[in-house]
């Protein structure tokens, strides 16, 4: 895991800022918190929780539920797996192993340059092209271990997709 970085508040006051202090808040402001740092800063959420009056353990919950949020840094770049079933038969599991060789990290990690955070992921409902990796917001189908280096654009791999 990497140590949560000093963050710099300024941005999150301005978050705070165009919401009114109220719970009902609390959703869109961790949305557009997770956007601007790309993660949910802890000393964050304490501003947050304290500037809207709602318990931090409250904060702490809302913001685990939702995938959609990170406790720790990202990388600049997220890689997903799909591990569904169609995919699962036909491969991913070999891509998370390349992965975790290419990078250094296995699923739910970042790399220590925070460049790229591994996830594995259900059917994305691409299930015609499995396997499935995900590679920020490009979508490789029929995806194959040797092709990983390329598909994370670090020029190895040999094979066009
Ligand atoms: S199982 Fe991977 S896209 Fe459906």
């Amino acid at each position: 895991m990497i140590e949560q970085p000093c963050v710099d508040l300024a941005k999150a006051m301005d978050i705070l800022g165009r919401y009114p202090a109220e719970e009902p808040s609390l959703i869109q402001v961790l949305q557009d918190v997770q956007r601007a740092y790309n993660y949910l800063p802890c000393d964050v959420l304490v501003k947050v929780a304290d500037a809207l009056g709602v318990p931090l353990a409250h904060v702490f919950s809302v913001s685990t539920f939702y995938k959609a949020f990170a406790l720790d840094p990202q990388g600049d770049t997220i890689v997903k797996v799909c591990t569904g079933t169609a995919c699962h038969i036909r491969g991913a599991g070999q891509l998370v192993e390349e992965l975790e060789r290419t990078l250094g990290i296995k699923p739910d990690q970042t790399t220590d340059d925070l460049k790229f955070t591994v996830k594995t992921v259900n059917c994305v409902g691409a299930c015609a092209m499995a396997p499935v990796m995900i590679v920020g917001e490009k979508y490789w189908g029929n995806a194959k271990a040797a092709r990983v280096g390329k598909y994370l654009g670090k020029g190895s791999g040999n094979d066009e997709n």
